[in-house]
């Protein structure tokens, strides 16, 4: 590990919650170099929805790159962006009766993010932005601009314009409409939040605590914003892409966005970002909006092999009955500890367990680690573990993983017992 602590900026995060060095990965397992193994609910945040080397991807990549296939193209036309377009568009946009264009952008979520947020504010020549609490939408200045939660932020290097909070679905607890709250400070002209030019939104937050916005919710929002004339950006990065068991997480609200940003498991592993868009939005010049790693060749030779996923109900089907385990399972380890106070939610294969106690989420996501888990936790204070495995992880492995997760648990409520007798 020294390398890494005299190298690798202090900035360094995951390292230090899982210190090993992995090497190899299949499906949903992990190994560091010592051939330990490691189950992944993690997938890294949410962009091995089909698993690690996953194996029609990997023979795709290794045809391509075997007959060298163009890796860089900028964004010229290559017949690897074509094949990718295509089925994009007979898999998934026309069978959904979606008319997007595809633009796309820098290889990472938060690239697809600045284009929507540039875009909107181009197109209706307003520069207000509606985000919502515990939202998360990355890093760069306009993506954090549009990120609640503090510890990413700090005002000295770089203020905040043009963008007001609103609460999210929930946020005031079950009795309070925030749509009603939202549609007020819009109404007035003497509220001080100006009419935006998009409001943008995650269905279900992931990084904000795996906060499940209702369909009623989503489907006010979309008509606040028809009303008002407000672009609806649905930020799709990490709950794409057949996390929440169709293929756009917004499917069940039954809403069209005009704007969704689009990455992670797009790329099965490779960096891909882009941002689909109502063709009456296309209102850019040639070049206008630009960089080097727009849609890179191995991206699309992936993504195309992760829309054959697609072609039929099987993946669907197949969260569906993973999903329901993950619930049931959840919801009974959650009775057994009720010292510490759990609370399960979730959808599809996106889960939480919230454990408002201190430190205790983090601590279940440590004890899990040493039984050979990987598991994350989420929320602005790290109170939730959020399971996010694969879609295509094998019920043995989940159920393996659920395992461990109890007696994490179970480690950790002992623990506090002890403490709580040494204490009395
Ligand atoms: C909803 C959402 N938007 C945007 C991003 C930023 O993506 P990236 O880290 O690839 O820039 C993330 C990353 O976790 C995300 O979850």
């Amino acid at each position: 590990m020294r390398i890494f602590e005299e190298m690798e900026s202090e900035v360094r995060g995951y390292v230090r919650a899982f210190p090993v060095i992995f090497d190899t990965a299949e499906g949903s397992l992990l190994y560091d170099e010592q051939g330990n193994r490691y189950i992944d609910f993690f997938a890294g945040a949410g962009t091995l929805n089909y698993g690690h080397s996953n194996p029609l991807i990997k023979k795709a990549l290794i045809e391509y790159l075997q007959r060298d296939g163009i890796v860089h193209g900028l964004d010229k036309a290559t017949v690897a962006k074509r094949a990718f377009l295509q089925k994009l568009r007979d898999t998934i946009l026309t069978p959904r009766n979606l008319s997007f264009k595809v633009q796309f952008t820098g290889p990472t979520g938060t690239n697809a993010v600045e284009t929507a947020l540039k875009l909107a504010r181009m197109v209706k020549r307003r520069s207000n932005i509606i985000s919502f609490t515990d939202g998360y939408h990355g890093m760069t200045m306009g993506s954090l601009a549009v990120t609640g939660n503090y510890f990413y932020r700090d005002e000295s290097y770089g203020a905040r314009n043009n963008v007001a909070f609103m609460p999210y679905d929930g946020y005031f607890g079950p009795d309070v409409n925030t749509i009603d709250y939202l549609r007020r400070y819009l109404e007035d002209p003497s509220s001080g939040v100006d009419l935006p030019a998009a409001v943008i939104v995650e269905t279900v937050q992931g990084e904000g605590g795996i906060n499940v916005a209702s369909v009623e919710w989503l489907q006010q929002l979309e008509s606040l914003c028809r009303e008002l004339d407000i672009l609806l950006i649905i930020d799709d990065i990490q709950v794409g892409n057949g996390r929440t068991g169709t293929f756009f997480s917004f499917e069940r609200a039954g809403i069209h966005p005009d704007m969704v940003t689009f990455s992670k498991s797009i790329g099965g592993g490779l960096p891909l970002a882009m941002l689909l868009l109502r063709p009456e939005l296309d209102q850019w010049q040639p070049g206008e909006h630009t960089g080097t790693f727009r849609g890179n060749n191995l991206g699309f030779v992936a993504a195309t092999e992760c829309l054959g996923y697609w072609e039929n109900q099987d993946l669907s089907e197949a969260v569906a009955y993973k999903g329901a385990i993950i619930q049931s399972e959840l919801e009974r380890i959650a009775e057994k500890f009720p010292e510490l106070e759990p609370r399960v939610r979730g959808i599809g294969m996106v889960w939480g367990i919230e454990l408002p106690q201190p430190n205790v989420a983090s601590e279940a996501a440590q004890e899990a680690f040493q039984r050979g888990l990987v598991i994350e936790t989420a929320g602005a204070e790290d109170q939730v573990l959020k399971f996010l495995p694969a879609l295509v992880i094998d019920e043995s492995l989940l159920r393996e993983g659920l395992e461990i997760v109890e007696q994490s648990l179970a480690a950790l409520a002992e623990k506090r017992q002890q403490v709580k007798f040494g204490r009395d």
